[in-house]
């Protein structure tokens, strides 16, 4: 009885921390293509906290945002939301399509920064 008790005091604390924003994602190691209807290509490798940390991102944002009216808001993030979410396959002629959402977010920063992978083999790499 005790422990039913305990349990059910427990499961939403689990819950709760499991959402929890910031709650670290140190298990992703490739983005997801589950938005793609044909897949042509192996998934992208992205070890999400890894990445983030040796590239030295902090704002979630930069990668999880939100726009209002066309602009970029400052403090609002989207993390709890995927990126096919918003991003259709083919785009509505105001979002980009989503791959080109991925490649210009990845790839832009990468050019921009002169770091990181830009070729198509390194990010979609053959298992
Ligand atoms: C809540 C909805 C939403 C989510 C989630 C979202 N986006 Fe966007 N994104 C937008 C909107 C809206 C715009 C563009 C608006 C405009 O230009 O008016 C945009 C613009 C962009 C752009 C072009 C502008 C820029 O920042 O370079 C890229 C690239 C992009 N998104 C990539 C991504 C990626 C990658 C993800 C997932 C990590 C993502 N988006 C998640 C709504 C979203
Ligand atoms: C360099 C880009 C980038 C940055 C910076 C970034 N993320 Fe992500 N994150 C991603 C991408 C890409 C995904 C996969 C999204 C998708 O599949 O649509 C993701 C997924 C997630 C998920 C969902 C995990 C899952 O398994 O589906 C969470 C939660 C998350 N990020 C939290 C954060 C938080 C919190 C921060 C800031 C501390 C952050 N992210 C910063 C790119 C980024
Ligand atoms: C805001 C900038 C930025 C964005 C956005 C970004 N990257 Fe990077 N990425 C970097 C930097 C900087 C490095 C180099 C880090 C280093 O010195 O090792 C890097 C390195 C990498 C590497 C090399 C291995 C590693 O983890 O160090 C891979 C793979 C990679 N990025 C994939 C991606 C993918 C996939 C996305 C989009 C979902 C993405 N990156 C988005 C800045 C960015
Ligand atoms: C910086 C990393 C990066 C580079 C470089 C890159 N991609 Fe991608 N690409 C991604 C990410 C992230 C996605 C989104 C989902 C996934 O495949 O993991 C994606 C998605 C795709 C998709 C749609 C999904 C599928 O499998 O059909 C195609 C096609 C694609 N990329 C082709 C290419 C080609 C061709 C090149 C070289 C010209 C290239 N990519 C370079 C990161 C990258």
């Amino acid at each position: 009885m005790m422990k039913k008790v305990i349990f059910f005091l427990m499961a939403p604390l689990l819950v709760g921390i499991l959402l929890m924003p910031g709650f670290s994602q140190e298990d992703m190691e490739v983005v997801d293509n589950e938005g793609f209807t044909k897949k042509q290509r192996p998934p992208a490798v992205f070890r999400h906290d890894e990445h983030n940390e040796k590239a030295e991102i902090e704002d979630c944002s930069e990668c999880h945002h939100i726009y209002e009216d066309g602009k970029k808001l400052e403090d609002e993030s989207s993390e709890d939301q995927s990126c096919a979410d918003c991003h259709d396959e083919q785009s509505d002629g105001k979002k980009l399509g989503l791959r080109k959402a991925f490649h210009t977010n990845c790839k832009g920063c990468h050019l921009a920064k002169k770091r990181g992978p830009v070729m198509c083999g390194q990010c979609h790499v053959r298992s």
